[in-house]
């Protein structure tokens, strides 16, 4: 059994969460502890005291403490990345180089614990000083999602703990392994008792808890969760970061190089199996090119190798858990209910018991009234919607609830310029891919997609701090 680290000790649970791979369900990874109600209280009761010293903790140590969890994370990169491939279902390369990024995010806010400026400012009353300086918030509670379970856990704890807060990770129910793992090398690396927590368990028995005893929430995760969570910490005064869906699109013109449109296209909508929030799932092309890139990317989409995510060559992973195998198949039945032409994938491979697959889905002739093109998938399925101009695919590429990230392909550097200027979006991207993002730089969406300050970069500290204004005479 793995258990959870609540006052820096290791703390079973009467009840246990059976690990298996979604590549092969007959592959058990481990049994990991599941947190109850009293865990929970523990745990914030543990990071409260733990805070009183913690906060006044100098940067070197803070330093120290990232620094060497980044070095354990990129030494031991292969085999946790075995494990993140082994329990998420990514492909190998795609895992260990999500556990490098993990590595790198710790380095990075290692430094940043260095560089916690201030200001002073004269008064305007003569004979006085004005500082403005950062304190920590206090306990932070990080609820994180299964589709990034190094990075994502990374990019909330390591600036938490730079900035001299004490952290609760509440890792989703279904990667627990490489939070576990994340929790271990925290502990060996010398995180004092109760700085750094780890909640195992079910989110609808712990976060409610976590929601009211902490003092600031970032949570990524589905919309739906991200709404209750900001009512219930936002009802307790806590402070609240959300990052949700996203529905992006990718604007291909007709004066796009193709090769880029289609690689863009595949690497957006189907790597990671499509579980990312900000895969492109909608595919926005005009006239002009359509038919070339249709035959050129439905060609890309079927020669996708789909498989075990650990097994040399494989392009494409199982879906992470039954739940999602289903949700997405049903999906993929309600696009073609609402008419939608699927041209490439959409079916299940093997029997979607030992393994999660379900070949990589291309649908043509749609449009935004259907579902496929209104509500996040999270899967291998992207849709195609015909425009006849730019400022046609602008109408479109807006119409969303969502904001996360908006990419174009294009070789028109004005069009480039325009359209970064007005896609509603938090991130675009010119003949990139939607998905895969910096580490160094400011990460979040719009709309129904985020909620607060910004996470990663620099700009992480506007959440992991609160701001003192300090006069002084003489
Ligand atoms: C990426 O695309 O590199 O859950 C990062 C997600 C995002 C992270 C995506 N929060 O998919």
């Amino acid at each position: 059994m793995h258990d959870n680290l609540i006052g820096g000790r290791w703390t079973s649970s009467e009840t246990a969460y059976e690990n298996r791979n979604p590549s092969d369900t007959d592959d058990l990874i481990g049994s990991y502890a599941q947190a109850g109600a009293q865990d929970a209280s523990r745990a914030l009761a543990a990071a409260r005291e733990a805070f009183e010293d913690w906060q006044y903790s100098g940067p070197q140590q803070r330093f120290d403490l990232l620094d060497a969890v980044g070095d354990a994370l990129l030494a031991r990169k292969a085999a946790i990345g075995d494990l993140l491939a082994r329990e998420e279902g990514k492909t190998l390369p795609e895992a260990v180089g999500e556990v490098a990024r993990a590595g790198a995010i710790f380095k990075f806010f290692a430094g940043e614990a260095l560089r916690n400026a201030g200001e002073i400012l004269p008064s305007v009353r003569p004979g006085v000083k004005v500082e403005v300086t950062r304190e920590p918030v206090g306990v932070v509670a990080a609820i994180t999602p299964w589709n990034f379970p190094i990075a994502i856990p990374a990019w909330k704890v390591a600036p938490a703990l730079a900035y001299g807060n004490c952290v609760i990770l509440k890792p989703a129910e279904i990667t627990p392994g490489c939070a576990w793992t994340l929790a271990e090398i925290l502990h060996d690396a010398g995180a004092p008792a109760g700085v750094f927590n780890l909640l195992m368990g079910r989110g609808s028995a712990i976060g409610p808890l976590l929601c009211a005893g902490a003092d600031a929430v970032t949570f990524t995760g589905s919309t739906g969760v991200g709404a209750g969570i900001r009512e219930a910490a936002g009802a307790a005064g806590a402070r609240v970061q959300l990052e949700m869906g996203g529905k992006n699109p990718l604007l291909i013109l007709d004066d796009a190089d193709l090769d880029t449109a289609v690689n863009c296209a595949v690497q957006g909508a189907y790597y990671s199996t499509g579980q990312r929030c900000t895969a492109s799932s909608r595919l926005v092309v005009t006239r002009g090119i359509y038919p070339r890139f249709l035959a050129a990317l439905t060609e890309a989409v079927a020669a996708l190798r789909v498989g075990d995510a650990r097994a040399a060559d494989v392009q494409i992973g199982p879906l992470a858990s039954a739940a999602q195998y289903r949700t997405v198949l049903g999906h993929i039945e309600a696009a073609e209910r609402d008419g939608a032409r699927l041209v490439a994938g959409g079916r299940p491979i093997g029997d979607g018991e030992r393994g999660y697959f379900i070949a990589p889905a291309l649908f043509d002739d749609t449009t935004m009234a259907m579902s496929v093109n209104r509500e996040e998938i999270f899967g291998p399925v992207a849709s195609i919607v015909v425009v006849e101009d730019f400022e046609a695919g602008m109408a479109v590429v807006n119409d969303t609830e969502f904001g996360l990230t908006a990419g174009i392909c294009t070789t028109s550097l004005r069009h480039a310029e325009q359209f970064k200027r007005r896609a509603r979006a938090g991130m675009t991207m010119v003949n990139l891919p939607t998905a895969g993002v910096d580490y160094h730089v400011p990460f979040g969406g719009r709309k129904s997609s985020s909620y607060g300050p910004r996470e990663q970069g620099t700009y992480a500290r506007e959440f992991y701090t609160i701001v003192k204004t300090s006069y002084q005479a003489g």
